[in-house]
């Protein structure tokens, strides 16, 4: 059987990639240490509780489970957290990521996907955003991606581990079987604020910026189905399994979203508006980011296929709404009451 390590795959974007994989044929070995991750969401194979941090456990997980690959999420990822602190950023996103490498080396395992960000390209001059555009991040969290896929390029050249970087424009939604979906504490991302407030479960949503030089004032964005980010690791995995070199590229849709197009499509899905409170921009804001996702396409076959607001809108809300609640009750009862619910 093909193993793959995934790292951060109790999180977010992880989870739903070990999804796609069980899916394909793959077994996903999670290696997480749950710092910002989800157990519930680990459930397509086997785990290893361990921190980036310890080398000794990275290796011991790639040969135990005689990993061929490697999918590497685990990183943190809040634009304002690393403003107020960048040593957290670039010790965890690059520095940290040195261990997987070096294990990487030390087991001869030779097939890296990694996620990278838009966040990287900063505030481009032009859109939409190629490979080609100039990687100028304008904050701690752009810049320590930017170190990332840079240590990954030198242990290629001198080590021969293939990878590819995969720069995601903005993840959303939820896997629309509704066995895992996005939960942040606290919650950053606007797609799920946006539900909770319409669904009278938070007081309000705060917009920053209705200044910016887009059709409506808000800021714009290339919002991304998560299923279709998951799917898209697959692709690139089997990309480099068949022999393909090293390479770059945008996972985004090509079409852009401003703020309140995100209100109105999730306040559609929800049936209610959410209250909304017009805020200042924030520092470091780009106006509009909007991948060009041709490279992917080219490359190794994808396309965001459930990608448009509605679906996003409706898997997110489903998720929130109807799902989340229960795997939150679930996992208040006491273990042992979990562990007998499950065998009968
Ligand atoms: N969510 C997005 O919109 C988005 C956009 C672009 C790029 N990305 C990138 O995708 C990846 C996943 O993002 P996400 O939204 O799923 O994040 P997430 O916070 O939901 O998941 C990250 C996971 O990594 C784990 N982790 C973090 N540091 C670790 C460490 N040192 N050792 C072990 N485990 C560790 C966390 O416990 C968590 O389970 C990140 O690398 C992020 O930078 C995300």
């Amino acid at each position: 059987m093909n193993r793959v390590l995934v790292t951060g795959g109790a999180g977010y974007v992880g989870s739903h990639a070990c999804k796609a994989l069980a899916k394909r044929g793959y077994i996903p070995v999670v290696y997480d240490d749950y710092r910002r991750g989800n157990r519930w969401a680990v459930r397509w194979g086997p785990s290893v509780e361990a921190p980036l941090e310890d080398r000794a456990a990275l290796v011991a997980a790639m040969r135990d489970h005689r990993v061929s690959a490697v999918l590497h999420f685990a990183a943190y990822a809040y634009v304002g957290e690393s403003m107020q602190s960048p040593s957290i950023y670039f010790r965890n996103n690059a520095a940290m990521s040195i261990n997987l490498l070096d294990a990487m080396v030390e087991t001869g395992v030779k097939a890296l996907v990694l996620s990278s960000t838009c966040a990287t390209y900063g505030i481009p001059a032009a859109l939409p955003i190629t490979e080609q555009t100039p990687l100028a991040p304008v904050n701690p969290y752009g810049a320590s991606k930017v170190m990332l896929e840079q240590l990954v390029h030198w242990y290629g050249q001198c080590h021969g581990i293939r990878h590819c970087a995969l720069r995601y424009f903005n993840a959303a939604g939820a896997d629309t079987d509704g066995e895992i979906g996005e939960l942040h504490d606290p919650e950053p991302h606007l797609i799920p604020l946006v539900v909770d407030a319409a669904l009278g479960r938070r007081a309000f949503v705060s917009i920053y910026g209705t200044d910016y030089p887009t059709a409506d004032g808000t800021a714009v964005r290339d919002y991304v189905h998560v299923a279709d980010l998951a799917d898209a690791h697959v692709l690139a995995l089997r990309y480099l399994q068949s022999g393909g070199a090293s390479a770059v590229a945008n996972l985004g849709t090509g079409c852009g979203a401003s703020i309140r197009e995100v209100i109105d499509a999730v306040s559609l899905a929800v049936g209610q508006r959410p209250g909304v409170i017009e805020e200042p921009r924030r520092h470091g804001d780009p106006p509009a980011l909007v991948a060009d996702p041709s490279h992917a396409q080219q490359l190794f076959g994808w396309r965001a296929a459930r990608s448009d607001l509605a679906t996003i809108a409706a898997s997110a809300v489903r998720w929130q709404r109807d799902f989340l609640p229960e795997i939150m009750r679930q996992q208040a009862l006491p273990e042992f009451v979990r562990a007998h619910a499950q065998h009968v």
